[in-house]
């Protein structure tokens, strides 16, 4: 036996482009299985396009990628078999309940006892009380709890999540962050992506920054940290944040030029939104 565990995602030179515009330019990485790791990067970095690329509904032009062991070009079947993708916008049945929900997509996966199997979720996920509500009634971040305990639904071992808290309140992203914890603590390999700092900072265990086709750094928070000059003395001691790494490794927005795939570091940086 190695001590070497085989990488629950491989990803090597991936590169895509949609006529001419080079989205992915040779892009690899490993994910550790039982790891959360966050894919960082600014609005139009081509976070979505990879995904879509490692959960088989999109094909790359070069580079090749395995998810749980399988190519995802030429075993595409198995890699649907041993994942689950939930995007941005929540796949729930806002006329259903949330335990409909759940029972919906365990038929639909044909699992043995779809009653059990949506209790069990609905109690994972802090969801009993408001198991036989409909959905269309749940805030955001119960509805965003839902929907990712409705892609476990046959317990993948890899989940890809795609901008997670996006369009949430900072009450329900913590709801969420603490669900993608747990998930991690139970063994499931995580691969999210965001365009929040602070998110990549409270859940990953690795962080690797997508910019301008590539990644430019892959570490832990601390091995990033580290890439700064030490903390320098002020009135108080300061520790660079990530969102102080994250500038200096893609250089400071500029306000006067309108975002573009290649200037949208400026949305990263999250100077926009505070
Ligand atoms: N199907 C497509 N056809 C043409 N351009 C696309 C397509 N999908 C994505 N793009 C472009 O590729 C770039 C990366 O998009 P995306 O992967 O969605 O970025 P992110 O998820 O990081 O915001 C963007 O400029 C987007 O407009
Ligand atoms: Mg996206």
């Amino acid at each position: 036996m190695t001590t070497e565990q085989a990488p629950a995602i491989r990803v090597q030179g991936i590169s895509k482009s949609f006529k001419d515009l080079h989205v992915l330019r040779g892009v690899d990485f490993d994910v550790t299985p039982g790891t959360i790791f966050a894919l960082l990067g600014s609005n139009g970095a081509g976070k979505t396009t990879l995904v879509r690329i490692l959960s088989t509904l999109l094909k790359a032009d070069a580079g090749t990628a395995t998810v749980h062991g399988f190519d995802v070009a030429a075993k595409a079947g198995d890699v649907r078999e041993s994942i689950s993708l939930t995007g941005q916008f929540a796949a729930v049945d806002e006329i259903l309940t949330g335990r409909e929900n759940l029972v919906l997509v365990a038929r639909l996966r044909h699992l043995p006892d779809p009653g059990a199997v949506a209790d069990d979720l609905l109690a994972r996920f802090s969801l009993t009380d408001a198991g036989g509500r409909r959905a269309g009634t749940y805030s955001g971040g119960m509805r965003r709890r839902l929907d990712i305990a409705m892609s476990l639904i046959g317990n993948p071992p890899i989940i890809f999540l795609d901008e997670p808290t996006t369009g949430l309140d900072p009450q329900a992203r913590i709801e969420v962050w603490q669900t993608v914890k747990q998930l991690a603590q139970g063994g499931t390999t995580v691969l999210l992506t965001t365009q929040y700092l602070d998110e990549a900072e409270q859940l990953a265990d690795r962080i690797a920054i997508l910019h301008k086709g590539t990644i430019i750094q892959n570490g832990t928070l601390a091995e990033l940290k580290a890439l700064l000059p030490p903390a320098k003395v002020e009135y108080v001691e300061k520790q660079p944040s990530l969102e102080d790494v994250f500038l200096t490794l893609v250089g400071e927005p500029d306000p006067a030029e309108p975002q573009t795939t290649e200037t949208s570091a400026a949305a990263a940086a999250g100077k926009e939104s505070r």
